[in-house]
């Protein structure tokens, strides 16, 4: 059967595929939130079923958190066996006001989808599952590979369950290779595999001043505000060259070979296409990087919110007693994530001035991924993608993190391909997430030519 008879299956079932998505957007399934776990249930089966419908075996594990959905075709032990990967949780939507429909009611609008978790990761994600059921008519393609698929709820929280779920279930979980789309393309039209993602350190940070708030006419001028103090820690983090100063944050960094940089300032956005995308005057950071490079392949440290003393409407003349941070690393090889929160947490701590008391808390995070970009899985999926796109893939790194990858390689001792099927733009995490019908269509298919490609080759490391 001809790759013919796949397209016209899969153009006259758009509307269906679309419906399916949709239901499954319609499910507001936040790991965030303990309130979602009706929802994080109910989702898990009903992709338990469209598993089942695609002709997986599958079932739904309870975790202690938020339960896996794992599903397996398996053809014969002698062939090779591909892992797809996904997460079928979501961000938290809000602000809710900055979005022009709402998150959980998907809609259509100039050729995307709008909804929480369009694009990260449950249109990447769902684009397997409509591939294997139009595989299900090709049952030369799909006999010449075992597969799995698992489809975890805590990725946006850390993946904190699928450690130990990994290493309960090694050897159900044993394969060749794994194959995930949970990132984006180089740009629209031209699609990537991307070889590398960026590992990350999360931490909050504390600054205490006086035991309680004060009158800041009675008090203002002698009594220590922690706002101010850590304004100027959190100042300090950077130079003037944009190079962060906690000292040894970048003595693990694998530096760049000569070849790699050439290519990723090849591809790097210009500076105008940059902040157009961006909405934003200027670009930031370390000097000496192209755009590509700082945003993929060089560490960095960002505050993701600060508060303290009053927020609310009007005024109040207060002096806090306390001021908080969320900041987070961005990390590269062979950057360590422990090793960097309490190599940053314990700078904050040392550089607060005299009149304060600093403390930091460490969240879950993730180490950084490095694959080899010319395996033959890496070909294959970029084979796939050339077909599909009618365009060259490239092979370049990825700024976000998808922790639960280099535990992958370190437990199954597999590489993963990221096959990203949406856009930088997309808005991922943001208001007004988006995926280009477009790409779920193409992504279908993309998903299909790679398991196609992935039964011409083998894998196993024998
Ligand atoms: N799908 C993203 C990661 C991603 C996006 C990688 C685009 C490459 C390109 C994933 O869902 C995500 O958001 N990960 C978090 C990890 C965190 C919550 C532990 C991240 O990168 O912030
Ligand atoms: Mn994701
Ligand atoms: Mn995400």
């Amino acid at each position: 059967m001809g790759h013919a008879d796949r397209r016209s299956r899969l153009e006259s079932a758009r509307a269906r595929h679309l419906e399916e998505l949709f239901e499954l957007l319609r499910m507001p399934s936040v790991s965030a939130h303990s309130s979602s776990k009706e929802t994080m249930y109910t989702c898990a089966h009903w992709l338990r079923q469209k598993l089942e419908d695609a002709g997986l075996q599958a079932v739904v594990d309870d975790t202690d958190r938020w339960p896996v959905v794992y599903g397996e075709r398996l053809v014969d032990p002698l062939l090779p066996t591909v892992l797809i990967y996904g997460h079928y949780d979501v961000q938290p939507p809000d602000p809710l006001n900055l979005w022009t429909t709402p998150p959980f009611e998907p809609t259509v609008r100039d050729g995307n989808i709008y909804a929480r978790g369009a694009t990260d990761d449950k249109g990447q994600m769902y684009s397997y599952v409509k591939a294997l059921e139009v595989l299900q008519h090709e049952p030369d393609v799909l006999n010449r590979l075992n597969i799995k698929m698992i489809i975890e709820g805590e990725e946006e929280v850390g993946s904190p369950s699928l450690r130990p779920y990994l290493d309960k279930y090694k050897e159900r979980l044993a394969c060749d290779v794994i194959l995930i789309s949970d990132s984006s393309m180089y740009a629209s039209g031209k699609p990537s595999v991307m070889i590398g993602l960026r590992g990350l350190s999360y931490l909050e940070v504390k600054v205490e001043g006086p035991s309680h708030d004060l009158h800041s006419g009675l008090y203002g001028g002698a009594a220590p505000n922690p706002i101010h103090a850590l304004s100027q820690m959190i100042a300090s983090l950077h130079d003037a060259d944009g190079r962060v100063t906690v000292p040894g944050f970048y003595d693990d960094v694998l530096a760049l070979s000569d070849d790699e940089r050439e290519v990723q300032r090849a591809y790097s956005q210009s500076s105008e296409a940059f902040c157009e995308e961006i909405g934003a005057n200027q670009e930031i950071g370390e000097r000496g990087y192209s755009i590509l490079e700082r945003t993929t392949s060089r560490p960095c440290l960002d505050i993701n919110g600060i508060w303290g003393g009053y927020i609310e409407e009007g005024s109040k003349t207060v002096l806090p007693s306390k001021a908080e941070a969320k900041l987070s690393c961005r990390l590269v090889p062979h950057q360590d994530p422990h090793k960097i929160a309490k190599l940053v947490g314990e700078h904050l701590v040392r550089i607060a001035p005299p009149a304060y008391r600093a403390s930091y808390f460490v969240h879950d995070g993730g180490a950084p991924y490095l694959a080899d970009p010319s395996s033959k899985a890496v070909e294959a999926v970029c084979a796939a993608l050339h077909t599909v796109w009618n365009a060259e893939a490239l092979k370049l790194r990825g700024g976000g993190s998808i922790p639960i990858v280099s535990d992958f390689k370190q437990v199954l001792g597999a590489d993963s391909v990221l096959m990203g099927l949406g856009l930088n733009d997309d808005r991922l995490h943001s208001p007004d997430e988006k995926f280009g019908l477009e790409n779920y269509y193409q992504g279908i298919r993309a998903c299909a030519e790679a398991l196609t490609q992935l039964g011409r080759e083998d894998f196993r490391a024998r």
